[in-house]
């Protein structure tokens, strides 16, 4: 039987190369990978092809090429870029694009890319958080929920994937711990004493490559992913192991976190805050086992860790 084709946005990025290289190094499990880029000679893409992987040209603001991309495949892993352009409106409409493309295209099974809408727990008259960009609490948690009926009211068979905070924003969002004046390690999270949901990147498109090789299973359904629920104690407990060194856990105010002032700080402060006062229901929804069963190379923090500590930038 010939194999099916997933066709994956972002498959330069971290979650859709995840997927990429999850399906290529799964050769009896059915798919082929066709990677959507924008630019088809750039050194990733050349880097997927090489693995094996059918690069294609196609870019969420444009919905044709997402037609003409997802055409003739059996799936379609959508995912959005909001911090290409911290714009909620922009998300939806990629978001719709995407719906749209793979209603016309006859995609049998989608996976949207998702997370909460916070602002059913915290409604905008809430004042425990500001309010941001006039109708959002979090504004990149918020498009991408409201964005879920989109995929539903374009009639498109989907999973609707909850992802996880990545560890990797230790390496490449500057999260990781840094030295004091007194040569001490402290690692800052606004998260208290509760437990953040977290994962490897690279394991979110291996759990994405499980879904789909349930068939139509998790269609319909809401799944969340995570590859442990450590705390911010654990995890700075755990970084002081894997450096070899202590690290002390600083509890950041949410205020203070907002107030960072790099773009963004303000969505991720509020974020932080939605995690960590609703710890019970944002953990409950992304189980590590359910998570396992889908990846069985799923990597927990200390796994991780010792894969990649050397790449965190201690600052
Ligand atoms: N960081 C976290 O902890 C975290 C956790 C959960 C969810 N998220 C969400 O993850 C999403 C980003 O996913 P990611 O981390 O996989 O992204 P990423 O690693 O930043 O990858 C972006 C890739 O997407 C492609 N891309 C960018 N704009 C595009 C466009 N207009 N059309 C087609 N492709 C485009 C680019 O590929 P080309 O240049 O090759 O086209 C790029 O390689 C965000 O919406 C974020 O909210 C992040």
């Amino acid at each position: 039987m010939s194999k099916k084709i997933i066709a994956v946005v972002g498959a330069t990025g971290a979650q859709g190369g995840g997927l990429v290289r999850a399906i290529l190094n799964d050769p009896s499990g059915g798919f082929t990978a066709r990677a959507i880029t924008r630019d088809v000679n750039s050194e990733k893409a050349r880097a997927l092809a090489k693995l094996g992987a059918e690069v294609v040209a196609g870019d969420v603001d444009d919905e044709a090429s997402l037609q003409r991309a997802f055409t003739g495949a059996h799936g379609a892993y959508c995912v959005t870029f909001f911090w290409a352009h911290f714009s909620p409106a922009k998300e939806q409409a990629e978001a719709a694009a995407m719906a749209r493309a793979a209603k016309a295209a006859g995609v049998k099974h989608v996976i949207w890319s998702t997370l909460e809408d916070t602002r059913k727990r915290v409604p905008i008259s809430d004042p425990r958080m500001p309010t941001l960009q006039e109708k959002f609490k979090v504004p990149h948690f918020d498009a991408k929920g409201e964005a879920d009926a989109l995929f539903t009211a374009a009639g498109v068979p989907t999973t609707f994937l909850l992802t996880s905070f990545y560890w990797d924003n230790l390496i490449y969002f500057g999260m990781g711990p840094r030295k004091g004046a007194d040569g001490q390690l402290t690692f800052a999270l606004p998260m208290g004493d509760k437990k953040l949901p977290g994962i490897a990147a690279e394991d979110i498109g291996r759990c994405a490559c499980g879904v789909f090789k349930r068939g139509s299973e998790l269609i319909g359904r809401t799944v969340g992913i995570a590859g442990e629920h450590p705390t911010g104690a654990q995890m700075a407990s755990a970084l002081g192991r894997a450096l070899g060194q202590p690290v002390s856990y600083y509890p950041m105010p949410f205020d203070a976190y907002r107030k960072l002032g790099f773009p963004g700080a303000d969505d991720l402060g509020n974020m932080f805050q939605y995690k960590h006062d609703f710890e019970k229901e944002f953990c409950g929804a992304r189980s590590v086992d359910f998570s396992r069963s889908l990846n069985p190379q799923l990597q927990n923090f200390d796994a991780w860790l010792a894969a990649n500590v050397q790449r965190i930038p201690i600052q």
